[in-house]
């Protein structure tokens, strides 16, 4: 799928533009909000690179790779990032990743977030299964992916490499049948 424009109540998604490096270093060039993350606080180049791998994965066919600027919809203003990674060898199922700038936090923004990706997955990609891992340590994203209807199914022990050593992680996943139920 190409171009794409997901509308929310207060969010919109839409493909990541060279424009959005700035305005996504806000979020991945930020200390909190890259606490949990398994890389530390990036460079404005590291961000460009990212963005730049964004864009070409973009042309791929299939398309596997969406990083998603997020706007809110009164002002179309930049405040934050999100990513939904199709599995290669399990295409009915994609990962999905997601950070705010920190100023936005607490007002049920990253809960929205978490609708509207399972929305675009599984309404406009066909998904089956959504599926995210956030460290153990990271509450504010455990409860926003419950309260979105994402259930935890478990712990992948050192699942990824830090800085720190090795990091588990929660693993939260959403069916296409019981979201649509829901
Ligand atoms: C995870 C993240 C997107 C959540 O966004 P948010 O807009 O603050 O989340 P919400 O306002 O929707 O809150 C979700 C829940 O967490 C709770 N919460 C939010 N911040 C909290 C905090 N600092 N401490 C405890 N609970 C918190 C809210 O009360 C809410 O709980 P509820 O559903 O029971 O009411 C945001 O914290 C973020 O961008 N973090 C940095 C990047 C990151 O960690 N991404 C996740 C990788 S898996």
């Amino acid at each position: 799928m190409r171009h794409v424009q997901c509308n929310g109540a207060r969010l919109c998604l839409r493909d990541v533009t060279e424009a959005d490096v700035s305005a996504l270093h806000a979020v991945y060039g930020d200390p909190a909000a890259t606490r949990f993350m398994p890389f530390g606080a990036l460079t404005s180049e590291q961000v460009g690179a990212l963005v730049k791998e964004a864009l070409e994965a973009a042309e791929d066919e299939p398309r596997r790779l969406y990083v998603f600027a997020v706007e809110d919809s009164d002002h179309h203003e930049v405040i934050g990032v999100a990513r939904l990674h199709v599995e290669t060898d399990l295409p009915h199922s994609a990962e999905i990743g997601l950070g705010l700038r920190p100023d936005q936090w607490g007002r049920g923004m990253g809960t929205d977030l978490i609708r509207l990706l399972l929305s675009f997955g599984f309404k406009q990609l066909g998904l089956h299964r959504v599926w995210g891992a956030r460290s153990p340590d990271n509450l504010p994203a455990q409860l926003a992916m419950l309260t979105a209807g994402m259930v935890e199914e478990g712990r992948i022990r050192h699942h990824l490499p830090t800085p720190d050593g090795w990091r588990d992680s929660i693993v939260h996943s959403a069916l296409e049948d019981e979201w649509t139920d829901r």
